[in-house]
């Protein structure tokens, strides 16, 4: 058991909780503010969203633990809110609910809707509602209800400040105290960004203006060997190009110059699609055979935005023959993408994208630029959409041999 200090609708709350237990269950079954219901309990249907420091998030994806120093407000806990209130006026009359259970959630995401885009007509309203599922209402009546309430604000010329992030990174995320990293199967970890520094992997920590410039959120280490001699593979590493060609669903959209890109990264996971738009600088070092990429890119339909850090060592192995790639990747999200948070699909689609990446970078050092430019690339376009299902395949797999006993 581990211990969680936070506020839950202004009442300070220290608790007992298991690491595993995730916040909808704490608020439910130690709280008893069953507001917050659960329906499909993966991040899909939006049923438990609540406000974690005035932004929505899934609480059946987020560990109680995590949330350790946060503010947490349930529907419960909007009780007086008069955006809140107006909602559920508007959601009565237009016959916005029927059976109900999806409402806490929709309401939740309405209000969040209605206080940061005062402007926003019923496309836009059905696009940020596009995480809310119901089963009954068919929709029409909740978009019209969050509709008529914007409409009405609109003419009243009622404003309400949306919640300020103080932090980069998942909601909730920025108060926690920093723990050891605990690694997980195969050779990547996700790990806190206090952790990201430490040394265990050889690295040398940031200094100076480096350890000034903000961490990403969630970083991740990955491994992978390549049957070619290091200085190859650093000279491969150094052609842009080639290089983002290797990685699913990337692309450059400008032509590199003095270490500076412009690229886009298209990422469709199940309903989740983002195709970020960015620029990045890079740094390379032939000495220690090091290199670091830092960016940052803006999804034009979610308005997400993201900032990102790779780098990556190379290491020989087999007496010089072959080179070790240990590549860590360090980002932080920021909008409707953010809520995409769950450490364990993002580990397993981390492995995926690496071995995937591995798989391009080693054909085309085996083939050569010439041969690899074209059949590569457009496999690498094509890997990204499949990459999901793979995913899925695995995780039913490992479930069904735990389920087995193996
Ligand atoms: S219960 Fe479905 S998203 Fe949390
Ligand atoms: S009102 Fe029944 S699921 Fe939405």
């Amino acid at each position: 058991m581990r211990t969680v200090r936070l506020t839950v609708n202004g009442r300070a709350v220290t608790a007992a909780v298991e690491p595993r237990t995730h916040l909808a269950d704490f608020l439910r079954e130690s709280q008893l503010l069953t507001g917050t219901h659960l329906g499909c309990e993966h991040g899909v249907c939006g049923a438990c969203t609540l406000l974690i420091d005035g932004a929505p998030a899934r609480s059946c994806i987020t560990y109680a633990i995590a949330c350790e120093g946060a503010e947490i407000t349930t529907i419960e806990g909007l009780d007086d809110d008069e955006v809140t209130r107006a909602l559920r006026a508007a959601f009565s009359r237009e016959h916005g609910l029927q059976c109900g259970y999806c409402t806490p959630g929709m309401l939740v995401s309405a209000r969040d809707i209605v206080t940061r885009l005062p402007d926003a007509d019923g496309r836009r309203v059905r696009l940020e509602l596009s995480g809310n599922l119901c089963r009954c209402t068919g929709y029409v009546g909740i978009v019209r209800a969050i509709c008529a309430v914007l409409e009405e604000r609109r003419r009243n010329g009622a404003t309400t400040e949306p919640a300020s992030r103080r932090s980069l990174g998942p909601v909730g995320s920025g108060h926690a105290l920093p723990v050891r990293p605990t690694d997980v199967a195969g050779s990547s970890k996700v790990v806190p960004p206090a952790a990201a520094t430490s040394t265990d992997d050889g690295t040398t920590p940031a200094t100076g203006a480096a350890a000034a410039r903000p961490r990403p959120g969630t970083v991740l280490r990955q491994s992978f060997t390549v049957d070619h001699p290091r200085e190859r593979v650093f000279a491969f590493f150094g052609q842009l190009d080639e290089v983002v060609a290797c990685m699913p669903g990337a692309a450059l959209t400008e032509a590199p110059r003095d270490g500076h890109v412009r690229g886009r990264l298209r990422i469709k996971l199940g309903p989740i699609a983002a195709d970020f738009a960015g620029e990045a600088d890079i740094e390379r070092d032939p000495t220690s055979h090091r290199g670091v990429i830092r960016g940052h890119g803006r999804d034009s339909r979610t308005s997400s935005t993201a900032i990102g850090e790779v780098s990556y060592v190379l290491v020989e192995e087999k007496a010089g023959a072959a080179t070790r790639v240990d590549i860590e990747v360090g980002y932080a999200l920021r909008g409707a993408l953010a809520q995409f948070s769950r450490s364990g699909i993002v580990n397993d689609l981390a492995e995926r994208l690496t071995a995937a990446f591995a798989k391009n970078v080693e054909a085309r050092l085996s083939d050569g630029a010439d041969s690899s430019s074209g059949a590569a690339a457009a496999q690498a376009e094509l890997g990204a959409g499949s990459l999901i299902l793979a995913v899925i395949r695995a995780r039913i797999r490992r479930f069904l041999d735990r389920l087995r006993g193996r």
